[in-house]
């Protein structure tokens, strides 16, 4: 599956609200691996980044910053992975639309990425792990041998959204959240450094009109379907 040496990674690339989170859960559990939420991961650094009023154009101060920040992800019986900041379980605190907005904002930064690109290897190096963000397949995990590209329309995204919040006992805004995910869209696509693209070797899956379980089964599928033929 891997090259020799390398763990046995599936990447998931895609726009914010496409199901990543859903699917890399479900996925990982069926194939008995563990799951990456990259996106956690800047949400966390816009935390310290927000919380220490660090100003991300001050490449010292960055960098003192980012040398403070010890990130976290422990998996939790429930199949959840808490987010913990230097010790702290920030996973509600980094689940709000600023952070997501302010996540990013934070991601277009070299210092920023360079450092979750390598803890992310690192993460990864321990084992079998499907990983989800927006650089995976292009940038962090090139040699992937399974590479997936989940995309929906906007309007399924933002009622999948709006959806979510409703479950956290919020009444979001349609034409708001709609407008927020068209920004991120918007500016994780356009910016210079590792932008949101599908790899030139992803499947590109378009999940709109799919139950999670028939995207994990075309998942799959399609793994297996390589693993068999090239064994
Ligand atoms: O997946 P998410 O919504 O939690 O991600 C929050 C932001 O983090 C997203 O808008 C862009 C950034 N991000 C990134 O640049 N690269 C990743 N691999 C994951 C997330």
């Amino acid at each position: 599956m891997a090259a020799e040496g390398q763990a046995a990674v599936v990447t998931i690339d895609g726009p914010s609200g496409a199901g990543k989170s859903t699917i890399s859960r479900l996925l990982a559990a069926r194939l008995g691996f563990t799951y990456l939420d990259t996106g956690a991961m800047y949400r966390a650094v816009a935390l310290a980044v927000a919380r220490q009023g660090v100003d991300p154009n001050d490449a010292a101060a960055l960098d003192r910053c980012l040398e403070t920040i010890e990130l976290e992800l422990r998996p939790q019986e429930n199949d959840d992975v808490l987010v913990c900041l230097n010790g702290e379980d920030v996973s509600a605190a980094i689940r709000t639309p600023e952070m997501a907005l302010a996540a990013s904002r934070i991601s277009a930064y070299p210092r920023v990425r360079s450092k979750l690109t390598q803890l992310q290897r690192e993460l990864a190096a321990r084992g079998g792990v499907v990983v989800e963000g927006r650089d995976m397949g292009t940038v962090v995990f090139p040699w992937a041998a399974h590479k997936f590209y989940l995309d929906a329309s906007p309007a399924e995204r933002t009622r999948r959204r709006c959806e979510q919040l409703r479950q956290r006992g919020e009444n979001p805004d349609y034409q708001e959240i709609m407008a927020q995910i068209k920004k991120r869209d918007l500016d994780d696509s356009q910016r210079d450094l590792a932008p949101l693209k599908p790899a030139d070797d992803a499947v590109i899956v378009e999940s709109s009109t799919m139950t999670p379980e028939a995207v994990v089964e075309f998942m799959l599928a399609r793994i297996r379907n390589l693993v068999t033929r090239s064994s």
